[in-house]
């Protein structure tokens, strides 16, 4: 389980979160929706250590991330697929996919097969993968930075607004790509401004409102609450 309590993010002077305490059970999709600037970004920075919290608890299966350095946060099984993908565009697909692999020092035959694994999930990467991924589409640079995270095997994603920029179809696509992923087996952590998509999904979430959350519970019941719906779905 990843369990976070009473976690306080600052920016210098500026406490961008505050007291916030939630938690993903295994074999959990749990998402957190929240408007621009509400904290979700820096709460998934400091779970992954690129950020410290000010104060507070971070914790994965008993193991307290705050004092584990981020390059090692990846051999608990804890992957990140970035806001804004952040793949190397100067890199091939199959170049970016071994480059996720790398911070578990694999051995080759293990990164081969990770490869096989990430392109069967992914035929479209498949047929790409001598191809610059700056010159992926959006859609296919989603699926790479998702193939990419899945090459350290981990055992829960942790994603940022995986629709952003993305058409409707493609954002469908995507979302039906985290239900793939959550079947075989891989506990997801979804922080989206997409509510409607990432509510249908999820089986609990967390509404963060200026740092702080607002509304947890059931994702299905979120859904339906007068609150959210004017908030968030727009309706
Ligand atoms: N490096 C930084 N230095 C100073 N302030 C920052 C920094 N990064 C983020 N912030 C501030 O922290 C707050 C939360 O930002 P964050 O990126 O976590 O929001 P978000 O919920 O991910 O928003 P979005 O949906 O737009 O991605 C914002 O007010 C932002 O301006
Ligand atoms: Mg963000």
């Amino acid at each position: 389980m990843l369990e976070l309590s009473n976690v306080n993010i600052s920016y210098g002077s500026i406490n961008a979160v505050h007291n916030v305490s939630m938690q993903v059970k295994d074999g959990e999709i749990v998402s957190l929706i929240g408007a621009n600037g509400a904290g979700k970004t820096t709460i998934l920075h400091t779970i992954t250590g690129l950020k410290k919290a000010t104060s507070g608890t971070i914790s994965y299966n008993g193991v307290d991330l705050q004092k584990t350095e981020a390059s090692k946060i990846v051999t608990h099984g804890i992957a990140h697929v970035p806001e804004g993908r952040h793949i190397f565009p100067d890199m091939t697909v199959a170049e970016n996919l071994e480059m996720g692999a790398y911070c578990r020092k694999r051995k080759r035959e293990e990164i081969q097969d990770a490869i096989t694994e990430v392109f069967e999930r992914f035929p479209r990467l498949k047929e790409r993968k001598k191809q610059l991924a700056g010159t992926l589409s959006g859609g296919e640079q989603q699926m790479l930075a998702v193939g990419r995270a899945l090459m350290s095997k981990p055992k829960i994603l942790l994603m940022d607004e995986p629709s952003m920029g993305l058409s409707p179809l493609l954002v469908k696509e995507i979302f039906s790509i985290v239900k793939e992923v959550h079947k075989q087996g891989i506990t997801v952590l979804l922080v989206e401004q997409n509510a409607k998509m990432a509510l249908a999904i999820a089986d609990r979430a967390y509404v963060l409102e200026t740092g702080r959350i607002a509304m947890s519970g059931d994702a299905k019941d979120l859904l339906k609450d007068e609150k959210v719906k004017q908030a968030y779905l727009g309706l």
